[in-house]
């Protein structure tokens, strides 16, 4: 089987925080699950480096566009690398491929009668002289009531045309914005509606969609898909390859979505492998983002692919609900978030992906607090399973000079095991990261009983043979735990297979313990409880600062 994967693009205008990690986070514990698996993988993503948001900060900062994306996109890269993605090809919105890849995407489109040239009435704001571009553009959703900016209500998740909000303000100036005559591209997205319709509704029928996402796309087919524009009067971006309109730019609802195409293919040349594949019918796919992004994945992108004649449109949609921290909504305007860079300084990748994991906000929005999070580390990491793995391990170099005993295998704990692969991987498939998880620390929470059961500081006294096969049937399954958390805590089953002298990993049961153990190291280390209140600090301060 052929797996795409494609995570979401995040705006290269400010540091990754805890929110996004969580969206992003099924992405690649799908790829390393697939790959474990034996399947070809192939999980792309990229920093998006145009758009309002880049043109914005830098404003700020009062330095080029390009020096935010720059700083921004080594930042993610060195970022989502500690945190142990493996993204097969992260690459970037504002490379001369992109920028190709996409022109020849919309011209295909406008070739295709997709796309064709209107006129239109724009919000203009006449004291900035300028038109202005969506998030510029503040004030009452037309269809819910609540404030709203730009393209998209945050409150009601309607598309809106930033000229239907009500009561509009100008963001840079505050003066009521004008309407202005201006030529743009529309996308006919009217044309795709049957097609779409039938996407959904398969989607619902087999539920490869999350229900957010099912349930979006069906409101916004029913109330009927709108054409849309998709060029825009801003300076950095994709120019519009049409003579005497260059100076508008591809809309991101185009240009960064075809960033999954254009990566693919980048890698496909770099790589000398075939993209192709991943684009064939019987590939599967699988598009993992925040729930601000299901219509880009769940309409326009189908629809863009459709348009070009691609054969393989998304079937699984990962759209993760948000993450608030503390109870309250992150806020990166108000410094209200916890920054990936500063947060690795401090803590193990993996007490970070575990705690996202098994807090994920996969059906609703889930809560970080540095409470929960120290918590979840010291008693089901350390406490559980590093636990698990230090006492095992401990017992053999100390008991047994480091060489694993010879015994037999329990048949009910291998089939239990074997058990375990097939639940958490199927809930993987699934989507269902959170009980995949839970299904695997069930293993630990076992294996620890077990051996508490079993009590092997007694039996090695008492019962030397009964000892061994104690020891013997804790290794396994903690070689077997290593790989079955490998997709969740890399590091760790990393860790785990060293000791183990371990190599390769797979998903499927194996007993084939080594005979001998390496130097053994603990997993993790206790962090003090005073941590908890330090963060708390830590986390006003940089909000007042
Ligand atoms: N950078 C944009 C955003 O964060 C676009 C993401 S769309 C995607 O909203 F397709 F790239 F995911
Ligand atoms: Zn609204």
């Amino acid at each position: 089987m052929n797996i795409f994967i494609g995570g979401a693009w995040p705006y290269a205008n400010g540091s990754l925080h805890l929110g996004h990690i969580a969206s992003l986070l099924p992405g690649d514990i799908l790829a390393r699950y697939w790959r474990q698996k034996g399947e070809k993988v192939l999980y792309v993503s990229g920093s998006d480096c145009n758009g309002t948001p880049i043109a914005i900060r830098a404003k700020q900062e009062g330095v080029a566009p390009k020096e935010i994306a720059d700083r921004c996109h080594q930042e993610f890269a060195d970022n989502f690398k500690r945190l142990g993605f493996s993204y097969d090809y992260y690459t970037r919105t504002d490379t001369e491929h992109h920028h190709q890849t996409v022109q020849k995407i919309f011209l295909e489109l406008l070739n295709n009668g997709y796309i064709y040239k209107k006129w239109i009435e724009q919000t203009f704001c006449t004291t900035c002289n300028q038109f202005l571009p969506d998030r510029y553009v503040e004030g009452t959703c037309p269809n819910c009531g609540q404030p709203a900016r730009g393209d998209q209500c945050d409150y009601c998740s309607a598309i809106l045309d930033p000229v239907d909000l009500l009561e509009k303000k100008c963001k840079i100036c505050g003066s009521t914005p004008s309407v202005k005559q201006t030529e743009h591209f529309y996308f006919s997205l009217q044309k795709f509606e049957e097609p779409l319709k039938q996407l959904v509704e398969e989607a619902r029928r087999n539920s490869f969609w999350r229900d957010n996402a099912i349930q979006l796309s069906e409101r916004y087919i029913e109330e009927g898909l709108k054409d849309r524009a998709v060029s825009r009067d801003l300076p950095v971006g994709i120019s519009v390859p049409v003579q005497g309109y260059e100076e508008k730019k591809i809309y991101v609802w185009i240009e960064a979505v075809s960033g999954y195409f254009s990566a693919s293919k980048k890698w496909a040349l770099d790589t000398g492998s075939d993209d192709e594949e991943f684009w064939r019918k019987e590939a599967v796919s699988y598009y993992v983002h925040g729930k601000d992004n299901i219509p880009f994945h769940t309409i326009i992108w189908p629809a863009i692919l459709l348009g070009i004649h691609q054969q393989k449109l998304p079937d699984h949609i990962v759209s993760n609900e948000y993450l608030t921290l503390e109870k309250k909504k992150i806020s990166t305007s108000r410094n209200w978030a916890v920054w990936v860079p500063d947060i690795l300084e401090r803590y193990h990748p993996d007490s970070i992906r575990y705690f996202l994991t098994i807090n994920a906000p996969e059906n609703r929005d889930t809560d970080f607090s540095w409470r929960e999070f120290i918590y979840s580390h010291n008693s089901e990491l350390l406490g559980g399973y590093g636990n698990l793995v230090n006492r095992t391990l401990k017992f053999i170099n100390k008991y047994y000079r480091s060489e694993i005993p010879q015994s037999s295998i329990d048949p009910t704990i291998k089939n239990k095991i074997s058990f375990v692969y097939d639940t958490a991987g199927k809930l993987i498939e699934a989507g269902q990261f959170k009980r995949a998880l839970e299904e695997i620390f069930e293993l630990v929470r076992f294996t620890n009983k077990y051996f508490d059961v079993q009590k092997p500081w007694k039996q090695i006294v008492e019962d030397e043979a009964g000892c061994g096969h104690t020891i013997l049937n804790c290794t396994v399954m903690i070689v077997n735990l290593a790989q079955l958390l490998a997709p969740f805590l890399p590091f760790s089953s990393k860790q785990v297979n060293g000791m183990l002298g371990q190599e390769e990993l797979h998903w499927n049961y194996i007993d084939s313990v080594p005979h001998e153990i390496g130097e053994v190291i603990p997993l993790f280390e206790r962090i003090d409880l005073s941590v908890i209140e330090r963060e708390i600090e830590r986390l006003n301060d940089q909000m007042n600062q």
